[in-house]
């Protein structure tokens, strides 16, 4: 994220905030991670392709390449309430496993290799579809990406164990920018999203902070 909190440009346009030792860190953690999961928001602003850049990880990726097995992928996921993905997202591809997680008013179908999760409720249930993804598909550690709403969901309903994030050097300003967390407003403190700050190191331009959820 930026300095003054936001993740995307006015809108939502993607904004590379990353310098190039973050890309690294976060290709390093997907490489080791089961599964990659993002919101229906990122898919339609971002088409992430949500694959694993072995390239930017040089001999270490190729390391972790041999020991998780010939053509291993981690999961992509994409919470997806009503079916709103845009048919060309790089998620659908194919060109690694995937999975949507709905509800079952959702009718949409997906391409075939695409495994899907229907759950009851009006939204994805996050606590429930990562008892699926376990159950399922046999995740134990799991990256969650983005964006606002899906951290909001996360670390509101506690279901993360450890947070980072990358603060660059620069501000982007406006209104019309998505900020680290949208979801349901704080009113008051007792509201806010309380953190424990468990680290500061400079990275590339700017800061990586690591906290754990909760006081
Ligand atoms: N800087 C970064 O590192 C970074 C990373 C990722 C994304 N981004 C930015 O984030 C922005 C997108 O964020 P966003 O908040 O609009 O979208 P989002 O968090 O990616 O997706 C939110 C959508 O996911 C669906 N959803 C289903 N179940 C959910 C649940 N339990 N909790 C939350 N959402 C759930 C809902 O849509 P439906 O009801 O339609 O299913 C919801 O509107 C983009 O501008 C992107 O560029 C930045």
């Amino acid at each position: 994220m930026s300095l003054d909190g936001k993740i995307a440009l006015a809108g939502g346009r993607r904004a590379r905030l990353s310098g190039p030792a973050d890309l690294e860190r976060v290709q390093r953690i997907r490489a080791h991670s089961d599964a990659i999961l993002v919101g229906r928001g990122t898919v339609e602003k971002d088409d992430p392709s949500l694959r694993v850049h072995w390239e930017l990880l040089g001999p270490e990726g190729e390391e972790i390449r041999r020991s998780r097995g010939a053509g291993w992928a981690p999961w992509r996921i994409c919470l997806d309430t009503r079916g709103g993905i845009p048919a060309s997202s790089r998620i659908l591809d194919g060109s690694a496993p995937t999975a949507i997680i709905t509800t079952r008013a959702n009718s949409r179908r997906y391409p075939p290799h695409v495994r899907v999760a229907s759950l009851p409720g009006p939204q994805v249930d996050l606590p429930e579809a990562l008892r699926w993804l376990r159950k399922e598909l046999g995740v134990r550690r799991l990256l969650v990406e983005g964006g606002s709403a899906v951290i909001a969901s996360v670390l509101r309903s506690r279901t993360c164990d450890l947070f980072t994030v990358f603060v660059a050097s620069r501000l982007i300003g406006g209104s019309r920018s998505p900020s680290l967390l949208a979801g349901p407003d704080s009113r008051t403190l007792d509201e806010s999203v309380p953190l424990t700050f468990r680290g500061a190191q400079p990275l590339d331009d700017g800061c990586l902070l690591t906290y754990l959820p909760g006081e």
